[in-house]
């Protein structure tokens, strides 16, 4: 059986979590490849709303197996408040949910060192979640990190000590103010709750399920715009989000990749710094902002909008070998006169097609107009009663990337999803 990966093609906060929990019904098993708590899923379905942060978005749905795969960097204090409360909810996570022995552990002081790395930038800083990412995902490419499976061998505490000394030594030379031991002891603790947990080797576990004709399902974090090689560096997270990063953090081979769902907004946001050349600061963006409840699931910060740019949503297809697309929030514009979308840019006074290289450029769009439709999607549940605007602009997109729209989402609700796919096997189906 193949692996089909769910990924973000913007900067995240698509709506990755929603679809894969209405796609998860379709899937045996559902891995988290990449990222850590600086994640923010959201997923609602019977009046309720649930965020996971490590957890992949399949948790709910009943038959699945959900795997943390190698590629992620934990912090088990999120991990046991985010179980806890979907055990809450009723959901026997214990029965669905396996650890990859190879994930990297998060340490109080790695979450430190996030925050004196970015006081020290200054205006340049990056803009982080402060969960740890970055520096957990450097002590992995030094070779210094501590795995989950670490935590099963009897000096885990001599080494953690050790891990943690070396932090203390390189935070001597940031002027910034902390108390290292402030969240050991919970720590500690959480890493307790964390080995009753089924911790696997989750690349045999992973290709044996393909072996077994399982469909696995594998949900990206953050999205292809802050990849660490191909995102706006250094405005990027520090793992592969595009879809190699699928392979690389789950230990399966490129050949076995099916479907690649590109998942984007029929606009854009980011949060944090870094390019966003369609960014409006203004009156528009607001009501983008306010109608897309834009506002960060992790750290609740304003997240940045402005128009759709498919000069970034082209390079994000390229990267990821994208096969069917997902357009989200369309709704939110239901009342615009005017929908504009980037077709190309003038980088430093020329026309340019590609994403610049140079994160300083002056970067300014040139857009494509398109009518508003004026009727609220959020109701539709069929491709026929789609207004005339709202088709001219699906098909203005599917024509540009070259690729087929193929789940349309009007609503946060699982319920409020189109397919325009009949090989889809989901409950959304509309043909
Ligand atoms: P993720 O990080 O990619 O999973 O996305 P987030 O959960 O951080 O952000 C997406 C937000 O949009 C969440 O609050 C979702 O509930 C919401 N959402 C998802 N799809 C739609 C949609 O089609 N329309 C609207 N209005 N909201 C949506
Ligand atoms: P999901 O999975 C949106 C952004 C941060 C910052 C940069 C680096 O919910 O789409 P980091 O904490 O990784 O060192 O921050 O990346 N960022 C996200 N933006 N959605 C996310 O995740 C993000 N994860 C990180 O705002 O600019
Ligand atoms: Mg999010």
């Amino acid at each position: 059986m193949k692996l089909d990966v769910v990924l973000g093609l913007q900067w995240g906060d698509e709506g990755k979590g929603k679809i894969v929990d209405v796609l998860a019904e379709t899937y045996q098993i559902i891995a988290r490849f990449q990222g850590g708590p600086n994640a923010g899923h959201s997923i609602h379905f019977d009046g309720k709303k649930y965020v996971l942060r490590s957890i992949p978005s399949g948790a709910f749905r009943k038959g699945t197996i959900n795997i943390v795969g190698s590629g992620v960097v934990l912090d088990p204090v999120t991990f046991r408040s985010e179980c806890e409360a979907i055990e809450a909810a009723g959901v026997p996570l214990r029965e669905r949910l396996y650890i990859s022995k190879k994930c990297h552990l998060i340490l109080p002081t790695h979450k430190i060192i996030d925050a004196a790395q970015e006081a020290s930038k200054g205006k340049s800083k990056i803009g982080s979640t402060l969960k740890g990412i970055g520096p957990t995902y450097t002590d992995k490419v030094s070779r210094i990190g501590l795995r989950v499976g670490d935590t099963l061998a009897s000096d885990f505490k001599e080494r953690f000590s050790t891990l943690k000394q070396k932090h203390l030594e390189y935070l001597r030379q940031f002027d910034f103010q902390f108390n290292a031991e402030e969240h050991e002891a919970e720590w500690l603790e959480a890493i307790d709750y964390l080995k009753s947990f089924r911790l696997i080797d989750g690349e045999y576990f992973a290709n044996e399920c393909l072996e077994n004709n399982k469909k696995i399902l594998a949900e990206g974090a953050q999205g292809s715009m802050l990849d660490i090689d191909f995102g706006s560096y250094p405005f990027v997270t520090s793992s592969n989000t595009i879809c190699p990063g699928a392979c690389v953090g789950l230990g399966i081979a490129p050949g076995h990749v099916g479907r690649v769902y590109g998942i984007f907004k029929a606009y854009c946001t980011r949060v944090g710094s870094g390019p966003f050349p369609t960014e409006l600061n203004d009156e528009t963006g607001e009501r983008l902002r306010i109608g897309g409840a834009e506002f960060g699931a992790v750290t609740g910060r304003a997240r940045r909008c402005g128009w759709l740019d498919l000069v970034a949503l082209k390079y994000a297809v390229m990267l990821n070998g994208v096969t069917d697309l997902v357009m989200m929030k369309a709704d939110v514009m239901d009342d615009f006169d005017t929908i504009k979308v980037a077709t190309s840019y003038i980088v430093d006074g020329e026309p340019c097609k590609i994403f610049p290289f140079d994160t300083r450029a002056d970067i300014q769009p040139v857009y494509k107009e398109f009518k508003g439709w004026h009727k609220p999607l959020g109701g539709v549940r069929s491709e026929s009663d789609f207004p005339y605007e709202f088709r001219v602009f699906i098909k203005f997109v599917e024509e540009e990337l070259k690729l087929p729209v193929k789940i349309i989402s009007v609503g946060p609700d699982r319920e409020q999803t189109i397919v325009r796919d009949e090989e889809y096997s989901t409950p959304y189906h509309t043909k």
